[in-house]
């Protein structure tokens, strides 16, 4: 196992590129397996999910290569099989093949991909989309097979804006007989990348980013060439580290199209944030101040940020108040940070967090993906030495982190765990 070193107190300082964007290179990929022809990501990061969603492409027969920052996948040989629960247990969203193998072979077997630290993240809303287009889904011993003889056009309205469903059941009617309508679609970014992509490939979809997204089904898809948005997350994460640290930074390529909110709660604090043609400019000096949040389907706040505003939150002047409406289990971050002097109150999904003077290092534990990411942000800010344990986690989402603080001036090492 691995960890990071962290020497806390550098102020933040330079410039960052950030690196495509992990959940919009994921549907992605799951959607060329709509296609028989080559197709090529560009701005592909190097991720662990991107490796493991290739995996699961090449599983299913299609030709995957990356050569530094394109991605070729060659689908002709692709096929719906069953997908055995090793593969889909490292990453959930294995689960996006489920449109796409429907779609275009009217089959598909994949075990469940389990919950995670987050939650449980069931898989309802997909499922109940793929029978309103008339597939027939039969649940058991951890698998799920549906099976369609004709996949139809369908008039679908979704309980909760999920962006799994959303893009999955997307997927699936790009190749269906007649219209679909998604009600109450999720809205995010990497929706509207996906759409894009899509009808590139000879899709005709329109609406993704509005509450309703209309699919009329073609007969067959062609191949076509992408580049991958940026990352929005990855982006607020670098934000929010400089802010913390009171420094100053220029995120090239970032969109401040896709971060309002982000951007916003930051002002908020006392953050100065500046859009560029090129990128973001942030300058933060003085001690933050206590803000409300509350995470929210897009274009709210995003929950895959929370963790990391609860890191600003500890030592921001005030009481802030963290509501975290999306996952019911993703405080788990909050244990680690008062290991290391937070204050922070948990009250189901609210948090109370009173700012502290300062936070101190200690050995502390990822538990996920933006909990690491929090605890990094935590000990950059914090007097003296913090090891963050399950660097693995990070290395699912952030690209040559290590490499990326340091440019920016951050005493940050990994090493094995002793
Ligand atoms: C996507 O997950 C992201 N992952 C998550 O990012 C992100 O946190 C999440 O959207 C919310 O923005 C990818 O895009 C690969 P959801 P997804 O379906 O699609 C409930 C990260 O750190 N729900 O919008 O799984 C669910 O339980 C990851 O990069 C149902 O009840 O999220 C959750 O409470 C973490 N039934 C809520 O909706 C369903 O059928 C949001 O889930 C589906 C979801």
């Amino acid at each position: 196992m691995e960890r990071l070193v962290i020497v806390g107190g550098n102020r933040l300082e330079g410039e960052l590129r950030v690196s495509g964007a992990k959940n919009a290179v994921l549907p992605l990929i799951a959607a060329t397996l709509l296609t028989r022809k080559p197709c090529v990501l560009e701005g592909v990061p190097d991720l662990r999910d991107v490796a493991v969603m290739m995996e699961v492409a090449s599983f299913l027969g299609a030709e995957v290569k990356k050569e530094g920052e394109s991605l070729y996948i060659h689908p002709a040989g692709a096929a719906s099989r069953e997908i055995l629960p090793p593969l889909m247990r490292r990453l959930r969203a294995s689960n996006l093949v489920m449109g796409p193998l429907l779609g275009r072979w009217h089959y598909f077997k994949v075990a469940y991909p389990g919950g995670c630290a987050i939650g449980s993240r069931p898989m309802d809303l997909h499922l109940k989309g793929f029978v309103a287009m008339g597939a027939s889904i039969v649940e058991k011993q951890g698998f799920i097979e549906a099976k369609a003889s004709r996949l139809r056009g369908a008039d679908i309205l979704l309980d909760f804006p999920s962006v799994g469903a959303t893009e999955n059941i997307m997927m699936a009617a790009v190749l269906a007989e007649g219209v679909t309508l998604i009600r109450n679609a999720a809205r995010e970014p990497e929706i509207v990348d996906l759409q894009n992509f899509l009808n590139k490939l000879g899709a005709r979809i329109q609406g993704a980013g509005q509450d309703v997204i209309r699919i009329e089904g073609v007969k067959e898809l062609t191949g076509a060439s992408h580049r991958v948005i940026p990352d929005r997350i990855e982006a607020g994460t670098y934000l929010a580290a400089v802010a913390g640290t009171k420094g100053k930074v220029f995120l090239r390529g970032a969109r401040y199209d896709h971060m309002a909110a982000v951007i916003a709660k930051l002002r908020e604090m006392g953050a100065r944030v500046e859009e560029d043609p090129a990128g973001i400019r942030l300058e933060a000096e003085g001690r933050l101040k206590a803000v409300d949040c509350r995470t929210l389907p897009y274009p709210g706040f995003p929950t895959d940020m929370q963790p990391q505003i609860m890191a600003l939150m500890t030592t921001a002047k005030g009481t802030s108040i963290l509501c975290e409406s999306i996952f019911e289990n993703r405080f788990r971050h909050a244990a680690e940070l008062k290991r290391m002097g937070a204050d922070v109150k948990i009250e189901g999904k609210i948090a109370v967090i009173n700012g502290v003077s300062k936070l101190s290092g200690a050995v502390v534990e990822a538990t996920d993906l933006r909990a690491g990411a929090a605890l990094v942000v935590a000990g950059l800010m914090a007097e003296g030495v913090t090891y963050v344990e399950g660097v693995h986690h990070l290395d699912r989402g952030y690209e040559r982190m290590e490499s990326k603080f340091q440019s920016l001036g951050a005493q940050l090492t990994r090493e094995r765990e002793g």
